[in-house]
């Protein structure tokens, strides 16, 4: 009997030792951790549950059949965040560089099946050289293998991935097709062609970092969500982070209790917007100041700033916010911006969470890139987002809310369940100066008539009284009650049931 013991213990170690203290002390050199470390700081102490420890895999080309690792560069299983069940696997990169054999997608793929079953959230920590070379196109069908449960997972659990090293060639496909990305500046990348090929193609010189790291990703690409400093604030960020979602679609987000009160009063707000129409200010201080206890999970920080979404609770209930920002672009929608609240408000959507939106926003960006580049279709995205959710929608115009875009922005005529605009309001088919530009044509060369007609129209439009005596806006609230307001929508829609006509799926304009 002790024997076996000592067996199984012996196995055990192996397989913990993965690639051995070289490749482990070159991991920590390059500022990682290894598999199993980061696994200890995502999930609650005590918690993981491996599976697959023992597995090999079954290459016996290129001197594999003396190579066999148990585990074979993946770290699979289940544990608890904040006690609530979630199923990991974390790459190996100091076993065969995490690459992906045939029975290293195996191990994944089974984890995935069963928190497909079980309605537990996948979290991925991606550190891997790829396709596992040696075992050709066998590893390739095993990347298909967790291609198509990323599909099938998608909407029905969570699913977020980590980048922390490289992910690269169709690699990259698997976390591309998950909810959230998140990586780690200096120690991540991602790319479809790395470096050498780019050069080789296009000639073009450009460093791993610069071609897919986590500041391009989350500033320029859109790909990632959020950039950290290191492993350590990445995975504790992802804990918290995972605080704020459902398990699945099956089931609400958690409730945490709150101490801030349902009708604290913000009489700063009463000033936020500024008296000249033309002034920005800074939408995140609304957000912070209504939600509560001001924490707001933001999502892309640094992509699309004239849009901000994440995610926060009201009453202690997740919600989703979504606001235009006055200080990026004076707040108008382009093509990234749609494209990123599109996403983020189907996500809502897809797991129950209510959506926030605050309103401030001029119009559609003009001007040849984005009509060259497709605002027409990508705009559409976010309108078509908005209207297909079922969610409940709580919408707050602060300021202006002008044609098309006003539409797009959770209006009521696209299902907004409560629409409030603040005094300030401007909700119009356009400003006023351009209104009167245009109908009024023939008096542009006469600079008085012109400014006497802005005012009047300002006068006559700029205002949320004509949109709520049409019944468009249900309320005209002060600025200071806004947490309030929202407080008492919320609940009301809790039991909200609304569905749209079967179909097999829509038919998003991509
Ligand atoms: C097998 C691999 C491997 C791979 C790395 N290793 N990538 N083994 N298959 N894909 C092994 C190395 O041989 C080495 O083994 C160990 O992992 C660490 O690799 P190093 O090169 O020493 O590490 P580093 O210098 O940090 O470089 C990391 C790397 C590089 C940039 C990822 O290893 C690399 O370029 N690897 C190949 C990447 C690649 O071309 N992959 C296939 C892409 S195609 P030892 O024993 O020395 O420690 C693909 C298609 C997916 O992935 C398609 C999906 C549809």
């Amino acid at each position: 009997m002790y024997e076996i013991i000592r067996e199984l213990e012996k196995r055990r170690a192996a397989a913990r030792a993965g690639g051995g203290s070289r490749r482990i002390e070159a991991q920590h050199a390059k500022g990682k951790l290894t598999a199993r470390e980061r696994i200890d700081v995502l999930l609650d102490e005590g918690s993981f549950e491996e599976w697959d420890m023992f597995v090999e895999h079954r290459c016996n080309d290129f001197g594999m059949a003396e190579q066999r690792i148990p585990g074979d560069g993946v770290v699979t299983g289940h544990g608890t965040i904040d006690g609530r069940n979630v199923f990991v696997f974390s790459q190996d990169f100091t076993v065969f560089g995490g690459s992906l054999s045939e029975a290293h997608a195996e191990k994944i793929c089974k984890i995935m099946d069963k928190a497909l079953q079980v309605g537990a959230p996948v979290i991925g920590i991606n550190d891997s050289g790829g396709a596992r070379i040696q075992e050709g196109v066998a590893s390739l069908a095993g990347y298909a293998e967790v291609f198509q449960r990323n599909v099938l997972a998608s909407g029905v659990v969570p699913q977020v991935s980590l980048i922390m090293g490289p992910c690269a060639g169709g690699a990259v496909y698997s976390p591309a097709m998950t909810d959230f990305i998140f990586m780690v500046k200096d120690s991540s990348y991602m790319f479809v062609t790395g470096p050498d090929v780019v050069k080789t193609v296009t000639h073009e010189t450009v460093t791993h970092e610069e071609l897919g790291g986590a500041i391009t990703h989350t500033t320029r690409s859109g790909v990632a969500d959020l950039a950290f400093e290191n492993d350590v604030e990445a995975l504790l960020e992802v804990r918290r982070f995972m605080g704020f979602l459902p398990a699945s679609n099956r089931v609400p987000a958690p409730v945490r209790p709150t101490t801030d009160p349902a009708e604290r009063e913000e009489p700063s707000l009463d000033t936020l917007v500024p008296p000249d129409p033309s002034k920005p200010y800074d939408m995140k201080e609304l957000i912070e100041k209504v939600v509560d206890e001001g924490e707001f999970f933001e999502l892309q920080p640094t992509y699309a700033g004239n849009i901000v979404i994440g995610l926060a609770r009201m009453e202690g209930h997740t919600v989703g916010i979504v606001a235009n920002q006055p200080m990026v672009l004076a707040g108008c929608l382009d093509i990234a911006s749609s494209i990123k609240a599109a996403r983020f408000v189907r996500f809502c959507d897809c797991f129950n969470i209510p959506i926030v939106t605050f309103v401030d926003v001029p119009g559609f960006l003009p001007g040849t890139a984005q009509e060259y580049g497709g605002i027409i279709k990508h705009g559409a995205k976010l309108l078509f987002a908005y209207a297909e959710a079922t969610v409940p929608k709580v919408t707050i115009i602060t300021r202006k809310a002008y044609g098309g875009a006003y539409d797009v922005m959770s209006s009521k005529h696209i299902r907004g369940d409560v629409n409030y605009a603040w005094p300030t309001a401007e909700i119009a088919v356009m400003g006023p100066k351009g209104a009167v530009e245009i109908i009024f044509r023939k008096d542009l060369g006469d600079p008085e008539k012109i400014e006497a007609r802005t005012e009047e129209y300002r006068r006559t439009f700029a205002n949320p009284f004509i949109a709520a005596s049409r019944g468009f806006i249900d309320d005209v609230i002060m600025p200071h009650g806004t947490r309030r307001r929202i407080c008492d929508a919320l609940p009301m829609l809790r039991t909200k049931q609304l569905g749209n006509p079967w179909k097999k799926h829509d038919n998003l304009p991509l």
